[in-house]
């Protein structure tokens, strides 16, 4: 009796292995696949950040292609890619990658004019994906692995919404894209959180946050 107790536990527990295994392995061939998918290359620093697994589960694709612009690429993520996954309530979030993180990532990528009430960044512009960093045509850091605190984060979000008002006033000096943002407190906030999922995690991490990823309840948001 005992005996096949201990045999059933042993049977279980090289089943729970064999399982976790073959989620991790299928997690790779899926990788596989939608990097082959979205014919992306997807960079070997920096690929494994709370952001990462976020856009790795709900198939965002990781860059503008050769003919999109940075702007068309946010349009085509937040209209094709996130408003259906959002309105199907199927829209997976991982650890460190919520609700406050998501609101901050459309913001960032939100580059247009929007109806009133809408945070929009316009960050993507100059801190374009892979990277989050410049282009030939805008010269920027790239916002991987800043490793800063939310107050530092903080600080330089609030820097640029100040330049925001001076190039909306009609300070030609500043570059022009600043003219589009619009953030209250609340939306600085969650691009700060939005900010800090680009640190990098270690490898075991990245896998386990999407192990257990969880789907992000959508239902009340109004905006896309
Ligand atoms: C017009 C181009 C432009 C836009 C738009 C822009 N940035 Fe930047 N950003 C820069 C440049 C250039 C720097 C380098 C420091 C500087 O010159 O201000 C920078 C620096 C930063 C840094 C500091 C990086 C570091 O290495 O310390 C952060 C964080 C940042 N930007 C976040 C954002 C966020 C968030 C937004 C959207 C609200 C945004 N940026 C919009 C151009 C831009």
């Amino acid at each position: 009796m005992k005996r096949s107790i201990k045999l059933a536990s042993a049977c279980a527990a090289v089943m729970f292995v064999a399982g976790t295994l073959l989620s991790i392995r299928q997690t790779q061939a899926q990788e596989k696949s939608v990097e082959e998918e979205l014919h992306v290359h997807r960079l070997k620093s920096g690929e494994t950040s709370a952001y990462d697994a976020f856009a790795y589960l709900n198939r965002v694709s990781a860059a503008p292609t050769q003919d999109e612009t940075p702007v068309q690429y946010a349009g085509n993520v937040i209209f094709s890619r996130l408003a259906n996954t959002e309105g199907r309530i199927q829209l997976k979030v991982v650890k460190g990658f919520q609700m406050p993180e998501y609101l901050g990532y459309k913001s960032f990528l939100r580059a247009w004019e929007e109806t009133e009430g809408t945070a929009v960044g316009a960050c993507v512009v100059c801190h374009t994906p892979a990277k989050f960093g410049g282009t030939d045509a805008k010269p920027a850091p790239s916002l991987r692995n800043l490793k800063k605190s939310n107050e530092e984060l903080k600080k330089i979000v609030q820097q640029k919404v100040a330049l925001a008002e001076k190039a909306k006033a009609g300070d030609a000096k500043i570059d022009q894209a600043y003219k589009l943002l619009v953030l209250d407190e609340k939306d600085v906030d969650n691009l700060v959180a939005f900010l800090q999922t680009l640190n990098e995690l270690p490898h075991d991490e990245f896998r386990q946050i999407i192990v257990d990823a969880t789907i992000l309840d959508t239902s009340k948001m109004e905006t896309l």
